[in-house]
């Protein structure tokens, strides 16, 4: 790796039942095989949010099983807590060389969030200044076909109607990214086969696989 250059900073996110989750861990699986023998830092971590390990993200996935009730805003608060509690893990792993592939970011936490009426803008804020992504893979699915590959779980969000509106924010986030600026976005047909999303993910990926140049800026500063 050349000095100037860190670890890419790339977001997998998505709609329940696109395959995520699969997709981001055939990625990871992808990028560490192109690790150096005898190298000393990973080439690539996976994360996921909610990290549902920390205290905050308890808190969290008690909410998401409905075993607990929070106010919208106080739910919002606590998602983006839980980003910022790895914020300066992110970026040490970025500025050693590392590839940092995020399941789920921000951009969940707005969609899921405005879908309830808060406003874009309130909930934008607690979510400026977290380590911007350089690439964001939007993994985009009809509810109709999301549904019909063996339905929803039993989560507080994992139902149809709720994810008929989260996709539409959905898009709309896709569109303020790419006209602010913001890292690139790339929505993906997430409807096709496992192997050809692979595919389809991996030439997006690729060209920032061997890292990107340039410092970790804030999102949306
Ligand atoms: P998961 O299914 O990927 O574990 O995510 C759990 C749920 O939490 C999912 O329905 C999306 C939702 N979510 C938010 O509402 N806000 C957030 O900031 C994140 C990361 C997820
Ligand atoms: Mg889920």
């Amino acid at each position: 790796m050349s000095s100037s250059k860190r670890g890419a900073f790339i977001v997998i996110e998505g709609l329940d039942r696109s395959g995520k989750s699969t997709q981001a861990s055939l990625l990871h699986d992808r990028l560490q095989d192109r690790q150096d023998a005898g190298a000393t830092t990973p080439k690539v971590v996976l994360l996921k949010f909610p990290d549902r390990t920390t205290a905050i993200g308890k808190m969290i996935d008690a909410y998401l099983r409905s075993e607990s009730e929070l106010d919208d805003r106080a739910i919002h608060l606590l998602f983006s807590a839980n980003r910022w509690e790895l914020a300066s893990t992110i970026v040490a792993h970025l500025a050693q060389g590392t590839t940092v592939l995020a399941d789920r970011y921000a951009f969940s936490g707005i969609a899921f969030s405005a879908r309830k009426g808060l406003s874009y803008e309130w909930c934008r804020a607690p979510e400026v200044g977290l380590p911007a992504p350089d690439l964001t893979l939007f993994l985009n699915i009809s509810p109709d076909v999301a549904a019909a590959r063996g339905g929803y779980g039993l989560e507080r969000y994992e139902k149809e109607e709720v994810q008929k509106g989260v996709r539409r924010v959905f898009n709309k986030i896709g569109r303020a990214v790419q006209e602010e600026g913001e890292g690139k976005w790339v929505e993906i047909d997430a409807g096709k086969t496992k192997e050809e999303v692979a595919e389809e993910l991996w030439k997006a990926v690729e060209p920032l696989a061997s890292g990107v140049q340039g410092s970790i800026s804030g999102l949306w500063e």
